[in-house]
């Protein structure tokens, strides 16, 4: 079988569980651990997954000698905090997205992560997803052409709650850190560099995001208009417009399982992917056949990456007026 590892996974919510149905889809994963603030929680989760172990603090959990990789799935203002942490304990971390509230403690991050030679990388899933993989391929291959535009939505309808936190500003709330991440990601991931980017949001009273906007300008002159909601559904499709053809990644595209190739001739092609469980086993795969190879970082998703993604959620949130309270900000 190889070499195996052992995965825990800090904070017991909605996508932790998602998460460990889809270690269970490889073999060479062991979910050995669960932490959580409550005991209560790590137990119901470790008896849900079959865990061996229940840590009833995120300090118990980093501290385990037997873990090899955190995944780090608690809120996004937990991200800093709870990777530091893990990384100070010599942990491998995958973090769920956003990496971090800003540049500034994403920097402190992968600076930590370096100094002490450990793997880190942001969970941004769809990047390892086979059917994703396939359109990055065939766009840079020139399947389409040369790029001219970039459409992408993210549009979710959250009814207004102010528990969930979504419409929380101290939770990191709104539609931009949420899921206007992905849109962007497309952009960074299928077009070349951006050079400039543009924005305009909607705040509500609590300076919640519910829509933002952004323009890409490249550096190869091709275009991206993309957009994020909390407040409605929409299509959720991405379409790569090239100078000899079009690429359509049905909704969802963020985690596309059909694809439409339209060729300049008219000529159409249908791929459909089959992608069993939730999809997060391709991300988890990475970190080990990363891992193995001896590398710290993803080429497919570096921290440089990150660095950028993150550069230009930065500049989305100046131009827009997007703040979170200083507490959850903090280097
Ligand atoms: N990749 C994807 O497809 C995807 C999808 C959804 C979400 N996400 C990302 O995953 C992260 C978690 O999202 P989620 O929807 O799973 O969130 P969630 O269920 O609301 O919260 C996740 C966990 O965060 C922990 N937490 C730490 N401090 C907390 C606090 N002050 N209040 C409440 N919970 C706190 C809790 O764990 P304990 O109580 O057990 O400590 C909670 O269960 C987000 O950053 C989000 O962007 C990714």
């Amino acid at each position: 079988m190889g070499t195996s590892y052992n995965w825990a996974i800090l904070g017991a919510g909605h996508i932790a569980r998602k998460f460990a149905a889809d270690l269970k889809l490889l073999p060479n994963a062991r979910l050995y651990a669960v932490g959580s603030r409550s005991s209560d929680r790590a137990n119901e989760f470790a008896g849900e997954f079959g865990i061996e172990k229940a840590c009833g603090s995120y300090g118990e959990l980093a501290a385990d000698p037997k873990v090899d990789i955190v995944y780090i799935a608690s809120r996004h203002t937990g991200h800093y905090r709870d990777t530091m942490l893990c990384l100070e304990q010599g942990k491998h971390v995958l973090c769920e997205k956003p990496a971090a509230m800003n540049g500034r403690q994403l920097e402190k991050m992968v600076m930590l992560a370096r100094s002490k030679k450990l793997f880190f990388m942001e969970a941004l899933w769809t990047r390892f997803l086979p059917s994703f993989r396939k359109v990055k391929e065939l766009v840079d291959s020139g399947a389409i052409g040369e790029m001219r535009i970039i459409e992408a939505d993210f549009c979710l309808n959250v009814p207004h709650n102010p528990e969930h936190r979504i419409w929380n500003p101290d939770a990191g709330g709104g539609s931009l850190l949420d899921i206007g991440i992905y849109p962007l990601f497309a952009a960074m991931t299928l077009g070349s560099p951006v050079s400039v980017i543009t924005a305009n949001a909607k705040l509500d009273d609590n300076g919640i995001d519910t829509f933002c906007s952004m323009q890409c300008a490249h550096e190869k002159g091709e275009r991206s208009l993309l957009y994020s909601t909390i407040t409605t559904g929409g299509r959720n499709e991405l379409l790569l417009h090239g100078s000899n053809g079009q690429l359509l990644l049905n909704s969802w595209w963020h985690t596309p399982t059909s694809i439409d190739l339209l060729r300049a001739d008219c000529a159409t092609e249908h791929l459909t992917f089959n992608i069993p469980g939730n999809g997060y086993q391709y991300e988890a795969a990475e970190v080990m056949r990363c891992l193995i190879e001896g590398k710290t970082e993803s080429p497919q998703w570096s921290t440089g990456h990150s660095k950028r993604l993150m550069e230009l959620l930065d500049s989305v949130r100046q131009q827009t007026g997007i703040r979170y309270p200083e507490e959850v900000e903090v280097v």
